[in-house]
């Protein structure tokens, strides 16, 4: 792994920032078509076809291998991001993984970095690895800075010039689209998973495969209970990153991206625990211990939502309630060997 970059992007969380709740949402930014007339309104003559390098090495044509006839998720991320782009990823991460096989048979993930200068095919890779993402499925692209700026103009993603030399501004949507019928909606990466996953799955294949799709959304779907702020709040913000299960209910079988929350508010101290939701960044900075223990065994960022205490109340109450909900509820399954601990061998290579 290259060290200076681990370095750099080290340097980097200390400055995340969030603000998810500025986020304006999704636009139809182009009225579904049919799709005999896809090739004229949003067909090769529309796309360029540059050449861009994915993190795999291969070199891709924009039109020819990355869009064409194909159902895409597309983003615009740079690795150095200090906002959003963490969070934007790891929501992309949710999708990907609620659409599970598909992904790659039908439907294409791609993120394009808008700082290609930096963003070169090696650091790519690094941050493909950091959240776990298979290059065959996903491919991180980078390219030409002038080429991928006509790229996202093209999509309507690219702002007032001047304002864009500050790559933070840079617009946060996704596009999805069919290609082939000329289908394209600009959706906010922090929509709810399993919508933006239904939306690439069902409504942009025509519903050929609805029912495969809603067998497992159900399956997936929590059971009906009252839902308080906390638990809304941490559907939105933290189920990217974090489960709440300590073994005990069915989880997930992917690589969560941040440790199980199951019993946290009892395995910290509650100044403790108030701090880390409040200001995680700067709890790793000055060298807190528990923080940077923490921070060493995990590959991505804990963003720092700016929550105020209203908000870290509603989350401390949830994490305690949901865990001992679990508790309860598994009790006598597990009352011989007590709740399993998270394994986190698998996900500690790299960051030292
Ligand atoms: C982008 C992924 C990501 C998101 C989103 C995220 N976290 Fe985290 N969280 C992490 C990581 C990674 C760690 C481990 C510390 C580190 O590396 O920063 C962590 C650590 C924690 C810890 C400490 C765990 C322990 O064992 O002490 C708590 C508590 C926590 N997060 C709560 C939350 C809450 C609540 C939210 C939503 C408001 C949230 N996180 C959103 C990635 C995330």
């Amino acid at each position: 792994m290259n060290t200076d970059f681990t370095t750099l992007l080290r340097a980097c969380r200390s400055f995340l920032i969030l603000t998810l709740l500025a986020i304006g949402f999704a636009t139809i930014c182009a009225a579904p078509a049919k799709a005999k007339d896809a090739g004229l309104v949003w067909g090769e003559d529309y796309f360029p076809n540059y050449e861009l390098k994915a993190h795999t090495g291969e070199t891709l044509n924009f039109f020819d291998d990355v869009i064409k006839d194909k159902v895409v998720a597309i983003n615009f991320i740079f690795t150095s991001c200090k906002d959003v782009c963490p969070m934007e990823t790891a929501r992309m991460v949710s999708v990907y993984q609620i659409l599970g096989d598909r992904v790659g048979s039908d439907v294409y993930f791609y993120s394009i970095t808008i700082d290609p200068e930096n963003d070169s095919v090696d650091v790519l890779r690094d941050y493909a690895q950091r959240f776990g993402v298979n290059g065959a499925n996903w491919k991180f692209l980078t390219g030409d800075k002038e080429e991928i700026d006509i790229i996202r103009d093209k999509f309507g993603l690219f702002g007032d010039p001047e304002e864009e030399k500050d790559l933070s501004n840079h617009n946060i949507n996704l596009m999805l689209g069919n290609q082939s019928t000329g289908q394209w909606v600009r959706r906010s990466p922090f929509e709810n998973p399993y919508i933006l996953a239904n939306q690439l799955g069902t409504w942009l294949h025509g519903f050929k495969q609805v029912s495969a799709l809603s067998n497992r959304n159900y399956e997936s779907a929590p059971q009906l209970r009252q839902i308080s702020d906390g638990e809304m709040m941490f559907r939105d913000r933290c189920s990217s990153c974090h489960v709440i299960n300590g073994g005990l209910g069915p989880g997930r079988n992917a690589r969560p991206l941040g440790p199980d929350l199951y019993g946290v508010t009892e395995r910290r101290d509650g100044a403790w625990l108030r701090r880390w939701l409040a200001e995680p960044d700067k709890m790793i900075e000055s060298g807190d211990p528990i923080a940077v223990a923490l921070s060493s065994a995990w590959e991505v960022v804990m963003p720092n939502f700016r929550l105020d205490s209203g908000e870290i109340d509603s989350l401390i109450h949830y994490m305690e309630s949901e865990s001992e909900r679990l508790r309860q509820r598994y009790a006598s399954a597990t009352s011989e060997s007590g709740p399993r601990q998270p394994d986190h061998s698998e996900h500690h290579h790299g960051k030292h």
